[in-house]
């Protein structure tokens, strides 16, 4: 605890404890405000309100910092592998050889998905978006585990996160598979997982193909980059709702729900969308105008950040990354490509920007790279919600193995006051 701080309401004064982090700003706790002031604080979108204790991820929105248990995103997305990272957010340090291969062999365990799991598909059009399919599979996955729920038990909610850092694959790719009407493709366990999850992916019954290295690099960099990000919208709603009690599938899949809005984990699948629209460098002034006309709701996607008031440090390495799968594919001249760097270069010179502190987003070149992977965008926040299951979960546990209280947050009520009903005859 770091001291005391005064809050003086009319003629009372309230002491008030404030606390201390490792890193980033110290926090007041305000936990007892009403019962000793009788007053709320008000904070929608929650701008400045600490909604917890982690010690998961750190983010410096300044400074550009990402963190994950202590390490830079940067050397992670460089160095390390997704199944390392998933190990590190879950448990707390890096992994070393036999407990990273036993990691790994664990999760080989739960790659595939009860054949029961296949008929939730027919019941989606074809034309479903994937992430709409994602939020009914998964909360459906509660049904299959009824022996393995209870949440207060750690071995109970070790498993479960097995089985969804597992099988989120499998269904995602299930989830592309059926929309194109091509057969289901079993887990590799052979395969590291993110070519396993190109392979089920792309591969089909009627020929052996590996998928390229470059490509499997660039997405296991892309899973890392989306791992986790301390209490975003979807990682609050999974704490939220399992601050409940409810069981890890059902929160995972409200956080898959929360996701998919354009202002959070939709915006990849936007950002991709909007440069198309552009269509050509000479097109960028008009789009530079409407997002900066308070009178038109279009905004820059993969602009702008809640947090980071510099640049986005996943962004940078997602850029780097972009590039080198575009020399892959022999893509580097690809418009688009160049559509991104020519926005990005005139907004970044934009006084409306830089005012603002608008900068490009992890979700402003992810869109690129994955379409060049071959990957269509309407599975693009299908990839994002893949790798972000590690976060979820590694929250989600971190809250229920410590004590933790239902999250039930009040309002500053502008109603109407009480009135007496009046019968429909009586109405004017
Ligand atoms: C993710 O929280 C996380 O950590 C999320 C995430 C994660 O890993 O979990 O990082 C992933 O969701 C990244 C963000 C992806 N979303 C987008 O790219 C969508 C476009 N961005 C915006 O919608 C917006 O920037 C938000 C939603 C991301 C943040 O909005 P805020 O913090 O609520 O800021 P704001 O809307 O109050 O904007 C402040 C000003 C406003 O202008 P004024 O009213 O001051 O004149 O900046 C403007 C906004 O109009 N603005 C933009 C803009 N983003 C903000 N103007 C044009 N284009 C934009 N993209």
């Amino acid at each position: 605890m770091a001291g005391k701080a005064t809050l003086s309401i009319k003629d009372k004064k309230t002491e008030l404890d404030v606390l201390t982090g490792t890193l980033g700003p110290e926090a007041i706790d305000v936990s007892s405000l009403l019962s000793n002031t009788g007053y709320l604080t008000y904070d929608p979108g929650f701008q400045s309100t600490a909604s917890c204790e982690s010690k998961i991820t750190f983010i410096d929105g300044d400074q550009g910092i990402l963190l994950y248990r202590g390490y830079p995103i940067d050397q992670l997305a460089l160095e390390s592998n997704f199944v390392e990272v998933c190990f590190l957010l879950l448990n707390g340090e890096l992994p070393d050889k036999i407990q990273l291969k036993e990691f790994r062999n664990a999760i080989n365990r739960h790659t595939m998905v009860h054949e029961q799991i296949r008929n939730f598909f027919n019941g989606f059009r074809r034309d479903a978006h994937p992430m709409a399919v994602m939020v009914g599979v998964v909360g459906a996955l509660s049904a299959f585990y009824h022996d393995t729920l209870d949440i207060k038990n750690p071995e109970h909610r070790a498993i479960s996160a097995l089985r969804l850092i597992a099988k989120m694959p499998t269904i995602a790719a299930m989830c592309y598979k059926y929309s194109v009407g091509q057969p289901f493709m079993p887990p590799q366990n052979h395969m590291s997982y993110a070519e396993n999850f190109l392979h089920m992916m792309f591969a089909t019954p009627c020929e052996e193909t590996r998928p390229n290295p470059v490509l499997v690099k660039a997405l296991d960099r892309i899973f890392i980059l989306h791992a986790d990000h301390e209490q975003n919208a979807s990682t609050s709603t999974v704490r939220l709702a399992g601050s409940t009690g409810a069981n890890p599938f059902a929160c995972v899949s409200a956080g898959i729900a929360a996701l998919w809005g354009p202002a959070h984990g939709g915006a990849n699948e936007a950002a991709l969308n909007m440069l198309r629209e552009i269509g050509h460098v000479s097109r960028i002034p008009q789009y530079i105008a409407r997002a900066k006309d308070p009178n038109d709701n279009f905004r820059l996607m993969g602009f702008g950040h809640r947090v980071y008031k510099n640049y986005d440090p996943r962004a940078t390495v997602m850029r780097e990354t972009c590039h080198e799968v575009l020399e892959t594919v022999g893509a580097h001249d690809a418009p688009i490509f160049k559509i991104a760097l020519e926005l990005e270069r005139i907004a970044l010179e934009d006084d409306y920007f830089i005012q603002r502190k608008l900068y490009p987003n992890v979700d402003f070149y992810s869109g690129i790279t994955l379409s060049a992977i071959g990957i269509p965008a309407n599975m693009f926040t299908v990839i994002f919600a893949l790798a972000r299951t590690i976060g979820w979960v590694a929250h989600w546990n971190e809250m229920i193995s410590s004590p933790y209280r239902l999250s039930r947050p009040r309002q500053l009520y502008t109603g109407s006051k009480e009135r007496p009903y009046v019968p429909v005859e009586a109405r004017k």
